[in-house]
């Protein structure tokens, strides 16, 4: 199905590894256009911008740290300088993180605060001029963070408020015709021998009704789903993509 994405103007946080690389990728196939970011000194940036290249001219890799509001204004004015503007902005910024709660430092919480949720606030609001009327915001959630999981006190929190942040930010942008939605992604394998340990991954497997772990690229087609005008009338929503946990 074609999803009207060629040459869609499109920034992803996080772009570098796993989702996020899964999301970049098949936004830029399906042509779009594509600045990506994350906080780079690795060979991941490097690999990925060759990678773009290889897939046509207009894409970008920049290093900017999200969860700073310097560094977020900096990636909206690579937007405009690269893109001229955005149509879709993909939160995807985010970590897994445990901890018994009684051993939960304040330093932890707002790491994983400050990277799941003030990200996603900083990203959006510096990107919000340059979006046009009929964009597109997505959201990177988390499943197990909305069903709770022992020891994610400080995650789980991060995760559901993005999917209070994007109701409201969703009725707030609904008369300009921007959409806001979350992604909730289940377990997902986004390289060759990662994801939990054998044992851990039959129990997963045992209750997810699709009877299998996900793929970066199950995640990827659900945003670009939520990106092309397919979903125009969808908004507010937090999309599970769990195989059925
Ligand atoms: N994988 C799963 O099973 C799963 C399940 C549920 C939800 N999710 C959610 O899906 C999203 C992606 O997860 P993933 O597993 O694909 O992550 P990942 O493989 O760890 O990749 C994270 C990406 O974000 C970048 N990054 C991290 N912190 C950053 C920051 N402060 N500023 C800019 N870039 C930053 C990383 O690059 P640098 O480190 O170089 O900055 C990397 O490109 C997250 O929101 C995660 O919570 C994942």
């Amino acid at each position: 199905m074609d999803l009207g994405l060629a040459g869609k103007r499109v920034l992803v946080t996080g772009g570098t590894r796993g989702i996020g690389r899964e999301t970049v990728l098949a936004f830029a196939r399906a042509g779009a256009r594509v600045v990506a970011c994350s906080r780079g000194g690795d060979d991941a940036a490097d690999s990925l911008a060759r990678e773009l290249k290889g897939l046509g001219d207009g894409h970008r890799v920049v290093a900017a740290d999200v969860t700073d509001a310097t560094a977020a204004a900096a990636l909206a004015d690579t937007c405009r300088e690269t893109l001229g503007g955005l149509d879709v902005v993909v939160n995807n910024v985010g970590i897994d993180a445990r901890s018994p709660f009684e051993k939960l430092t304040e330093q932890e919480w707002h790491r994983v605060v400050e990277t799941n949720l003030t990200s996603c606030f900083l990203v959006t609001q510096a990107a919000l001029p340059l979006l046009a009327e009929h964009g597109s915001v997505i959201n990177i959630g988390a499943s197990a963070g909305m069903r709770g999981r022992p020891e994610s006190a400080h995650y789980g929190a991060s995760k559901t408020a993005l999917s209070g942040f994007t109701r409201s930010l969703a009725r707030e942008l609904g008369g300009r015709g921007i959409r806001v939605n979350v992604v909730a992604p289940g377990v997902i394998v986004t390289e060759p021998g990662g994801g939990p340990p054998p044992p851990v991954a039959d129990l997963i497997r045992a209750v997810t009704a699709l009877g299998r772990l996900g793929t970066g690229a199950d995640v990827a087609a659900a945003v670009l789903f939520l990106a092309g005008d397919v979903s125009r009338y969808i908004t507010g929503v937090t999309l599970n993509v769990d195989g059925g946990i």
